[in-house]
């Protein structure tokens, strides 16, 4: 099992977990089933994804107190009754009577509407019916108005980070705001990042392959990564990066590929 990190209203949340995009409802409970096997305690899915469904029928697998479920949801529901009905959905299509945690997928600045889905989300909470609130690619900007205008931080912000996007001014703000970073295709989605020289050197010098160093890059500068693998050797490499340590140097090398390499995914049209 991984270990966790205290978010700031106190619940604990698994250092490490498993993404679920894009996968379907079949791939989702079959991958799901083999990753809580694994020992894998935080499933991250979206409303957006389209497999709540499959991730659900997956998590009957566990007591569901000894599984971190985070779902998000879309613009259609920023308004704070949206928000409830949002919840309520996921719920229903999960088979869950609440969540770990809830995050608005994107601000959608030009709708500009997500600071009624945050007082909505503060609603969910002091109900009870979801444990922890947050975001999803958020800029500083848009986490400052939430504060500005509710008094209320996110717990969490997922956002595109790997070595090859190191979000640097969006981490400050974070550790400013007690805000954990939740990092969304932490393995640079297929980009070459894995075949970098850089990152194959480190790996060979600790015996570990270069997803499990970049996994560990992120868990190092604090970030709770996400990979997606529907694989279960890759599943199980990806769990495994709780025993080494990269050194400063180590963790230098890694940061300085920022913005070596392709453009990031526009995050809405890639649907994470
Ligand atoms: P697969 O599902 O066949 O394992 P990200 O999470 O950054 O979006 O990256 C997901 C991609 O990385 C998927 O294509 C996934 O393929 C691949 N992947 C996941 N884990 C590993 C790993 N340990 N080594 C190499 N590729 C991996």
């Amino acid at each position: 099992l991984a270990p966790t990190v205290t978010l700031s209203n106190g619940t604990a949340m698994p250092r490490l977990g498993l993404g679920t995009s894009p996968m379907n409802d079949a791939d989702a409970e079959r991958t799901v089933v083999q990753a809580l096997e694994l020992g894998y305690r935080l499933i991250d899915t979206a409303e957006n994804y389209r497999n709540e469904v499959g991730v659900g029928r997956a998590l009957r697998a566990v007591a569901r107190e000894e599984v971190f479920v985070t779902s998000k949801f879309n613009k259609r529901w920023h308004s704070v009754e949206g928000a409830r009905a949002a919840f309520e959905a996921s719920a229903e299509r999960l088979g869950v009577d609440y969540l770990d945690l809830l995050l608005i997928h994107w601000p959608n600045p030009d709708q500009d509407q997500y600071v009624d889905a945050w007082r909505g989300l503060i609603a969910l909470r002091e109900a009870g019916l979801v444990r922890a609130i947050g975001t999803s690619n958020f800029k500083p900007a848009h986490l400052q108005r939430l504060i500005d205008e509710t008094g209320v931080a996110p717990e969490v912000n997922q956002i595109q980070l790997s070595p090859l996007w190191t979000k640097q001014e969006n981490r400050e703000f974070h550790a400013q705001h007690n805000i954990v970073t939740e990092a969304w295709s932490p393995l640079g989605n297929g980009r070459g990042l894995l075949e970098h020289p850089t990152i194959t050197e480190i790996a060979k010098a600790h015996d570990k392959t270069p997803a499990q160093v970049v996994l560990r890059w992120e868990i190092q500068l604090n970030a709770v990564p996400i990979p997606k693998s529907a694989n279960p050797t890759r599943l199980a490499q990806n769990l495994a990066v709780f025993d080494f340590t990269l050194t400063d140097d180590e963790m230098t090398s890694l940061s300085s590929l920022d913005g070596t390499g392709p453009a990031p995914a526009d995050s809405d049209r890639s649907g994470h």
